[in-house]
């Protein structure tokens, strides 16, 4: 493609994204396609010859957008605020234009420069310390990863460069919640932990980890000559946004000498507002953390925000020195790739840096508080209505519910009959929200923070709940 071609199609595509982003409120907001129907709609074999990509826009049209579910929809409360501002969208598209490899400084030294400066804008923003300093991941799931290897690694003096787990007398045990996203335990046995030194620690009333089962399952390993090793605390849950109290946390993990990991992804955005940052007292004490970007402030996926408090550390664990990467610089530069797993990496600051030049705190902030002002508002709505229970507290964006008929207390047919009503909300595309299972009891979650979802969204989600609620019961 010449750079004339590029700029015939790409100022079509470029207005084409935008028309599909205002005319989205009018598409369903799941897909509704069933398996299979997109493949069927594909040739079985590639083109041999070229020229097909002028017809993009019409297969974008027939067979890309029905099969999609429209995760920037204003009636999107499904999962979690996973929202692409169209900054982060242009963003996105400098980003491949320029096609830079940033995996050492010298690679392209903007890469690795804008990242240390927005990744510190990031801290700031956060209200965190100066101790930290922050990398780009792609997922948390990732950073999570590097997070239980980094502990690993601390815990048995770097053993990676010899003998590896192997050598250990005593099994290290990771500990995190029972509400613990399932990417904590795939990454405890991704790092060879072994599921059988992975303990699910008991949570209070409102889902949070409770300190002193924690103590107690510590006291437990240490007993029958096992070694703490690290613990995975959350702030926000992915089922009901549970805060484990991260200070008396870490002040276990202290006692121990054990690793903290906050995985803060969707809940670390809220504290750009100073009024959430008490959900995460105490988060200073942990050795890294990570946040999503990509989830609630508008960075396009992929981008995970992972802080570390000893970067050197982080160093230690993932760095290679094969002849062919090194450089005249090295001695005096950060080269990213040397803090997480993979080598290459494209210029993903660019995504935050164009969110954070077009609103600024001031515009991230205000959208946020609108946000928690509908969850709040959507709470109080179900607390106020007869045959409706709010099953968790509410300190962010997500409402957990569930309707019980009157009459109907088994718990088997109040899952049925709550599952029917998420069924019919999603089938019919006037909304997306997500059932899930918290504690044996099956409830509907409502989760708010898409960048177009006003009041009246929420008031029409709130709406069809009691509409599906009321159709589902006969
Ligand atoms: C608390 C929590 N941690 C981790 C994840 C995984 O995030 P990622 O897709 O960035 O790996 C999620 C996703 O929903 C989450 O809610």
């Amino acid at each position: 493609m010449t750079p004339d071609e590029f700029r015939a199609l790409g100022h079509e595509l470029i207005e084409w994204v935008a028309a599909y982003r205002e005319r989205m409120a009018s598409l369903p907001v799941q897909s509704q396609v069933q398996p299979g129907q997109i493949r069927a709609a594909l040739p079985a074999s590639p083109p041999e010859a070229g020229g097909g990509l002028a017809a993009a826009i019409d297969a974008l049209d027939r067979i890309v957008v029905p099969g999609l579910t429209h995760w920037n929809h204003p009636r999107f409360f499904a999962y979690f605020p996973s929202n692409t501002d169209l900054s982060s969208v242009l963003a996105d598209l400098v980003c491949a234009g320029l096609g830079a490899q940033g995996m050492s400084w010298q690679t392209s030294p903007a890469a690795t420069e804008v990242e240390q400066v927005v990744m510190d804008w990031l801290r700031q923003l956060l209200g965190l310390s100066p101790a930290w300093t922050g990398v780009i991941h792609d997922t948390a799931s990732t950073a999570t990863l590097c997070a239980l290897l980094c502990a690993r690694e601390r815990a048995s003096g770097l053993a990676q460069r010899g003998p590896g787990l192997q050598a250990g007398a005593a099994p290290l045990v990771v500990y995190t919640s029972a509400q613990a996203h399932s990417s904590v335990a795939k990454a405890a046995m991704l790092a060879g932990f072994g599921a059988h030194h992975l303990r699910a620690i008991a949570t209070d009333a409102a889902y949070a980890l409770r300190p002193d089962a924690l103590a107690a399952a510590i006291a437990d390993d240490v007993a029958a000559g096992r070694r703490p090793c690290a613990v995975v605390a959350t702030v926000g849950t992915t089922a009901t946004t549970a805060i484990d109290p991260l200070a008396a946390i870490a002040a276990v993990c202290a006692r121990h000498e054990v690793w903290l990991h906050v995985d803060a992804a969707l809940a670390g955005t809220a504290m750009i507002l100073p009024e959430c940052r008490a959900l995460w007292d105490g988060v200073e004490a942990a050795d890294s953390l990570v946040v999503n970007p990509h989830k609630w402030l508008g960075t396009g996926f992929d981008l995970s925000a992972y802080f570390v408090r000893d970067p050197d550390h982080l160093i230690r664990v993932m760095a290679t020195d094969p002849s062919y990467l090194r450089t005249a610089h090295d001695g005096a530069v950060v080269n990213f790739r040397d803090w997480h797993i993979p080598l290459g990496r494209r210029f993903r600051a660019l995504k935050l840096w164009f969110v954070l030049l077009d609103h600024g705190a001031e515009g991230l902030r205000a959208r946020l508080r609108r946000d928690l002002a509908n969850a709040r508002w959507l709470a109080d709505q179900v607390d106020a209505t007869p045959g409706w229970q709010r099953l968790a507290p509410v300190p962010l964006q997500t409402v957990c519910v569930r309707h019980a008929p009157p009459g109907v207390t088994d718990e088997g047919a109040l899952a049925a009959h709550n599952l029917g009503i998420a069924a019919r909300i999603n089938a019919g595309g006037g909304a997306a929200i997500t059932p899930s299972v918290v504690d044996g009891v099956q409830l509907l979650r409502v989760s708010v923070g898409a960048l177009p979802t006003e009041r009246a969204d929420v008031a029409a989600v709130w709406a069809l709940l009691q509409r599906e609620a009321a159709a589902a019961a006969h």
